[in-house]
């Protein structure tokens, strides 16, 4: 039937594959086979899912559509056009909500940051009260950004984890977190019971996972913290339910390698530490992943983990420059994230801007004949980049058949990006007037130039929580 059913009209971009990394001019047929873009497309979304989507003028008259014809459709609730760019939501994979309040504190590396700021602030969620509080104004900033989905890091209460699921159902949004598993080298009140502990996991497992749109996530924070007992402990659950994904941080920072060394002084490497165990596997996302070797980057690749680039932490916390390329020339599946509060935003337009200047610091420069320096890589392009937060982040977490794109049966997340959302956007695009750059600039000046202002309108699972760049309540919906 036709009640229930939402349309929308305007220009839509989305990736059926992964575009590559070249600018449009230099793509092989199948890279550029992996955009579609429709200047006026009709996006049909029913039920929380996607229906239909393609050109306007070809689906407006489709009658074989099912369940009912999409002309059928058009004729009974016209779609309200949008001037913006349609996409699908952005997806952030890795993140921590306990860390919002400390986000943007002030001159310290990794390990000094973590017992600075990050422990004291994560010992308030002994608070269920503060953990709901605080989730609902971080899934707020996050929907207000454009972000539809997040795999996230609570804190070692179970309690943070509960409150963060049940703002995340509220929201109907698709959400993967886990409570933090450590039992050493952190202050007294934030240490679990090391393996005992998992009884938290199991009993959040039961309630949350595979519940409407949520997904468990086991969170051991990163090697230092846990005691090789709760690491193997870990690995046993993973291994007893193979749905579940993993999520930790890997070769952030110089200091941290040392340690682990320190402390695993059986492990031939970092990574090591967690294969020994089972935590490398298809679901695991390690966050950071910057102090690698081509030999740890190809083990990572033959598992299928994914590692999460943090451009915009890995500058504020001074963790050094991840490799794409090489993770690329390996085979790696990568991701785009925040890691707020180590990342100074919550909004991934920035991590795309940090990792283009990343890229551009990176790269490896070659000499041509005339001995003129000539970049032998190419920094993030804006297809990459926009591929990378949509269908590229849903692949790393193998979510590709729920979200990512806006193919008929996917789950409707969807934002307006409005080229227009400043002064200066607006003449450096110059979209909707006869003389519109190219799509490929656009999506340029959106990723360097663009803020939460450029995300006019959210969508979750086919219901309006942004509109006219304003958040909307749960009532008003
Ligand atoms: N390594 C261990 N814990 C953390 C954390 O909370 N943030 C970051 N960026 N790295 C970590
Ligand atoms: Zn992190």
């Amino acid at each position: 039937g036709a009640e229930n059913v939402s349309l929308l009209r305007g220009a839509l971009l989305h990736f059926v594959n992964d575009p590559g990394e070249c600018m449009e001019s230099d793509m092989s047929a199948n890279e550029r086979a992996a955009i579609e873009y429709y200047p006026d497309a009709l996006l049909v979304m029913h039920a929380g899912h996607v229906v239909a989507v393609g050109n306007y003028q070809a689906l407006a008259s489709d009658r074989t559509v099912t369940p009912t014809p999409c002309a059928e459709l058009v004729c009974l609730s016209p779609p309200r056009k949008v001037s913006g760019l349609m996409m699908p939501g952005f997806i952030d994979t890795h993140v921590h909500f306990p860390q919002l309040d400390i986000i943007a504190s002030y001159g310290h590396c990794l390990i000094d940051w973590l017992n600075t700021y990050t422990f004291p602030a994560e010992q308030r969620f002994v608070d269920s009260a503060y953990a709901a509080e605080v989730a609902d104004v971080f899934l707020d900033e996050l929907l207000r950004h454009g972000s539809t989905s997040a795999q996230v890091f609570a804190t070692s209460h179970a309690g943070s984890a509960d409150a963060l699921f049940s703002a995340a159902r509220t929201r109907g949004m698709r959400l993967h977190a886990g409570r933090v598993m450590m039992d050493r080298n952190a202050p007294a009140s934030l240490l679990d019971k090391g393996p005992a502990a998992l009884k938290d996991d199991e009993r959040l497992i039961a309630d949350w996972h595979g519940r409407d749109r949520l997904g468990y996530v086991l969170t051991p924070r990163f090697a230092p913290t846990s005691t090789p007992a709760q690491l193997k402990a870990a690995g046993e659950l993973l291994k007893s339910q193979p749905d579940l994904h993993l999520q930790t941080h890997l070769a952030e920072n110089l200091d941290e390698l040392k340690w682990v060394a320190e402390l695993f002084p059986d492990s031939r490497d970092y990574l090591a530490v967690y294969e020994e165990v089972g935590l490398s596997h298809e679901r695991t996302t390690f966050a950071h992943g910057i102090h690698l070797d081509d030999a740890m980057r190809a083990r990572i690749a033959e598992r299928g983990a994914s590692i999460a680039f943090c451009p915009t932490s890995n500058l504020f916390l001074g963790s050094g420059l991840f490799d794409r390329d090489s993770a690329r020339r390996l085979g790696m599946n990568i991701s785009i994230a925040t890691d707020v509060g180590g990342g100074s935003s919550l909004c991934q337009l920035e991590s795309l801007k940090a990792a283009y200047q990343v890229g551009q610091l990176h790269g490896a420069v070659a000499h041509d004949a005339d001995g003129l320096a000539a970049r032998a890589n190419q920094p993030l392009t804006p297809w990459q980049g926009f591929y990378q937060l949509t269908l590229g982040n849903a692949r790393a977490m193998r979510l590709e058949d729920s979200i990512g794109n806006l193919r008929p049966g996917m789950e409707a997340d969807v934002i307006v990006l409005e080229p227009t959302a400043t002064p200066l956007l607006a003449r450096r695009t110059r979209w909707g007037q006869a003389d519109q750059v190219a799509l490929e600039e656009i999506l340029f000046a959106l990723m360097m130039l663009g803020d939460d202002r450029a995300i006019r309108e959210v969508h979750v699972a086919g219901r309006c929580r942004k509109y006219s760049g304003i958040l909307m309540a749960e009532h008003e919906t």
